[in-house]
């Protein structure tokens, strides 16, 4: 990333348009994978942060409970603002209060088949991780579109995310094309931004942190949960006593030491220690429990900080949902025009 300022449209930044669905707390793997960049860069980019509650009922376990849902808008959006993102700059808004975003939703679903929305490896795996068998939702199946919707409603040049979600990167650029082909210009191919850690693994050693696996650790986790988490972290299956050799490539321990433990030093000796047999499994789960904790102090102490002004976070959104607004509107009139959808 050199250059976020366009050089053909004067001194408009480029923009960065992310989000996180309303489905429950967000956890390491959110941070590692698509916040810790969207902070990076908030100075960079203009940014907005969308909180997907729309999404939310695409999962059969939330569609029967908005309260969740509407709880979760605020959780995420304290999460993103407890990680760093300075709402004075950075536009929060709830995907619901954009109804522009719907139109274009339904729009983009005319110009893609059926069968090429099914054919996404993120589906599928939510399909199988989520046992929705085949009882998902044409909410589901659409989804994808939706989040395309909220990518080019405000014609994101950049959107950091987990490496989970580029197959939706990839179809919204499929759609710019069909759309730029068949009406006429108006969006531009946005760019997707992987974290350094692509796919965070589970506590349990599955490749993907996730809430419905269980396995996660919350950016708000308290402090003894988090040792029991830790303690009770997977390592390497074939290490017995703390003198057998370990291994400590893709030992998610020490991938979190990696990620996570700002004292490089340290991690660097456990595991030629570890290797070598020379240091016990506790102890290395006891100075990660020690360098996580250190890392989510100041997150846990401006999530409770915003957990208590839940009207201050209202505001945000509020504020948020105007802006949003506006540039989404200008967006769908172009679309209108193209389409001939303005005549009356
Ligand atoms: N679906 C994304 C996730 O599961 C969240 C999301 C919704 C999103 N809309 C978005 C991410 C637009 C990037 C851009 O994490």
């Amino acid at each position: 990333m050199n250059d976020a300022t366009e050089s053909s449209g004067g001194s408009r930044k480029k923009r960065i348009l992310t989000g996180d669905n309303a489905t429950g707390r967000l956890h390491l793997g959110h941070y590692a994978g698509s916040l810790e960049n969207r902070v990076k860069l908030q100075d960079e980019y203009e940014t907005f942060v969308i909180i997907a509650d729309l999404h939310a009922f695409a999962y059969p376990k939330y569609v029967s409970d908005p309260e969740k849902i509407a709880r979760s808008v605020f959780d995420v959006t304290i999460a993103n603002l407890a990680v760093g993102m300075d709402p004075s700059k950075v536009c929060f808004f709830a995907e619901s209060s954009v109804t522009e975003i719907y139109k274009l939703g339904v729009i983009f679903s005319m110009l893609v088949s059926h069968n090429r929305a099914l054919r996404n490896p993120t589906l599928k795996e939510e399909i199988r991780d989520k046992n929705l068998g085949d009882k998902f939702s044409m909410g589901f199946v659409n989804f994808p579109l939706l989040q395309a919707a909220d990518i080019l409603g405000v014609k994101a040049d950049l959107v950091p995310v987990g490496e989970d979600q580029l197959p939706h990167i990839e179809l919204a650029r499929e759609i710019v094309r069909k759309f730029n082909k068949t009406y006429g210009e108006v969006f531009k191919e946005p760019e997707p931004l992987v974290g350094k850690v692509s796919r965070l693994v589970g506590t349990d050693g599955n490749t993907k942190m996730s809430k419905s696996l269980d396995n996660a650790i919350y950016l708000n986790e308290p402090e003894e949960s988090l040792k029991r988490k830790v303690m009770g972290m997977y390592t390497d299956p074939n290490r017995i006593h703390p003198t057998d050799p370990g291994t400590v490539e893709g030992n998610p321990v020490f991938i979190y030491h990696d990620t996570f433990n700002s004292n490089e030093q340290e991690v660097e000796d456990l595991k030629q220690l570890y290797r070598e047999g020379r240091v016990g499994d506790v102890e290395v789960k006891e100075k990660l429990f020690y360098a996580l904790n250190t890392f989510l102090e100041p997150i846990r102490e401006r999530y409770n900080h915003y957990e208590s002004r839940l009207e201050d976070v209202r505001e945000i959104l509020v504020s948020g949902k105007n802006k949003a607004q506006e540039e989404v509107r200008k967006t769908m009139s172009e679309v209108e025009n193209k389409m001939k959808l303005d005549l009356i």
